[in-house]
């Protein structure tokens, strides 16, 4: 067994969010907060546990790690009640406990790492994680003596005057030794303006009890921003898609703008890709080298290759790029389309499960649904796949080298072979065999005459 216990607090009402949804299920950079912290928490070698009350059910099945354990409180009663749900683990363990709180999303390990390794070395039985911020509002204020010891955390709400006036706050991230916590959990009270039981009560005891408290400060205050109301939501936000971004640039990524470039972080970005103001590239995306993204694109779960230039508004949606492509401007590419390598999707063109294949294009004005279409084909401007008769989606296979002409419906279910064309305007009902030219409304074959 590992010697660090780690608890995850997630279990509280989040009742300053006003919302229906458990906070730490209010995504940041598109992943859940309950998330940033449980995986932050999992990069660091220890035994995790999530406690969890408000929506348990629902903040379980978000926890995307099968190797968490979590304890229910049932009654939010307060912090420290919330750690004593983990009492047996806590009691049977021998080490230290790390505290974390699902609300405080954007710590990142190597400052956790360090605040370890300042209670490691200074042999403490307590250490808090505080920092010092312009506007203390709300958090808990380290009280210190005037030789600089903790004696006390007291809570916003809870201060005097004086107190209020204290600068250097609680962050909630703590580490301290198994024994004495589980003493002190045993041993608070709830005499206090919100009758709570409060985790930051253990200071006092520990110092009653003659433990080392000490604290670590962090020079970073935004990591330790506490998301309690949806203005926490939009600070902590703006933060992490700062260090997304730069984590991008630092790979190689030209990113033109960063304040208005919003990738999620579960993202992966390829070297020499240029990417334009106003983007937002979302969820399972990975975008590989060399790529143009033009302003104001919106590619939310796509695998796009190398070498393509996507020019302005688009909306790509699950969908599969090649390499070498050019897509819009104003292109809609709807779920489950997959085009290969070379394929041109022009300007007001919406694509819905298209299987487009290499060097084909749909220059202007199109819909294409349901539909398989070949390669080097050519879709005239204005052409519909005419897929759903009202009861049924139907489905449309174009071959290789096809000419579809500019205005042209193609009725599904329908199949036109290799080098088959329509000509401008045809309503194309029937299905039409290789090398064939059809037209007219409904479209039938075309049959050269001597004097035509
Ligand atoms: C807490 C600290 C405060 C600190 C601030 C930092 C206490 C008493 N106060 O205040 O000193 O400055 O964080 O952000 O600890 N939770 C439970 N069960 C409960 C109550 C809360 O699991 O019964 C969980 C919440 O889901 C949350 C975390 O504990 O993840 C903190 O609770 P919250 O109510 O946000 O405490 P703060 O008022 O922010
Ligand atoms: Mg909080």
């Amino acid at each position: 067994m590992s010697d660090l216990l780690t608890i995850i607090l997630a279990a509280g009402k989040g009742t300053r969010m006003k919302s229906k949804k458990n906070k730490v299920l209010h995504k940041i950079a598109g992943k859940k907060m309950i998330n940033h912290v449980v995986d932050t928490a999992e990069n660091i070698p220890s035994e995790v546990i999530c406690v969890v009350g408000h929506q348990a059910e629902s903040v379980k099945q978000a926890v995307n790690s099968k190797n968490i354990k979590f304890k229910l409180q049932s009654e939010q009663l307060g912090t420290a009640h919330a750690v004593l749900q983990a009492g047996k683990e806590i009691k049977d363990h021998r080490g230290d406990v790390l505290i974390l709180y699902a609300d405080i999303p954007l710590i990142k390990q190597v400052t956790l790492n360090q605040m370890l390794d300042k209670h490691h070395d200074n042999s403490a039985d307590l250490t808090i994680m505080t920092s010092v911020l312009k506007n203390p509002t709300g958090y808990g204020r380290i009280v210190k003596n005037n030789s600089s010891q903790i004696i006390k955390i007291v809570e916003h709400k809870d201060t005097d005057e004086k107190e209020k006036s204290i600068k250097e706050i609680n962050s909630g991230i703590m580490c301290v030794g198994s024994k004495l916590l589980n003493d002190a959990l045993n041993n608070i009270d709830n005499n206090n303006e919100q009758e709570e039981y409060y985790l930051t009560d253990i200071v006092s005891y520990i110092n009653e009890k003659d433990g080392r408290v000490i604290s670590y400060q962090t020079e970073e205050p935004a990591e330790i921003t506490g998301v309690n109301d949806r203005i926490a939501l939009s600070k902590a936000e703006k933060t992490m898609r700062k260090r997304i971004n730069e984590r991008h640039m630092a790979n190689g990524v030209t990113i033109i703008d960063p304040a208005t470039t919003y990738i999620d972080e579960s993202v992966e970005i390829g070297s020499d890709t240029i990417i334009y103001p106003f983007t937002y590239i979302e969820g399972d995306t990975e975008i590989g080298v060399n790529n143009m993204i033009k302003p104001h694109n919106h590619i939310i779960n796509c695998k796009i290759g190398k070498n393509n230039i996507i020019i302005n508004n688009n909306l790509i949606k699950n969908s599969k790029i090649g390499d070498e492509c050019q897509i819009g401007p104003f292109a809609h590419i709807r779920p489950g389309c997959d085009l290969k390598n070379g394929v041109k999707i022009g300007d007001y063109v919406e694509l819905k499960k298209a299987n487009i294949n290499a060097g084909t294009k749909v220059p202007h004005l199109a819909y294409v649904g349901d539909a398989e279409i070949g390669r080097k084909t050519n879709i005239g401007a204005g052409t519909i796949f005419a897929n759903y008769d009202g009861v049924n989606k139907n489905k449309t296979i174009v071959g290789n080298s096809v000419f579809i002409g500019s205005n042209s419906t193609l009725v599904a279910p329908l199949t036109i072979k290799d080098n088959g064309k329509t000509g401008a305007g045809s309503v194309v009902t029937k299905d039409v065999e290789e090398n064939t030219t059809v037209l007219g409304v409904p479209a039938r074959e075309y049959v050269k005459k001597k004097d035509d």
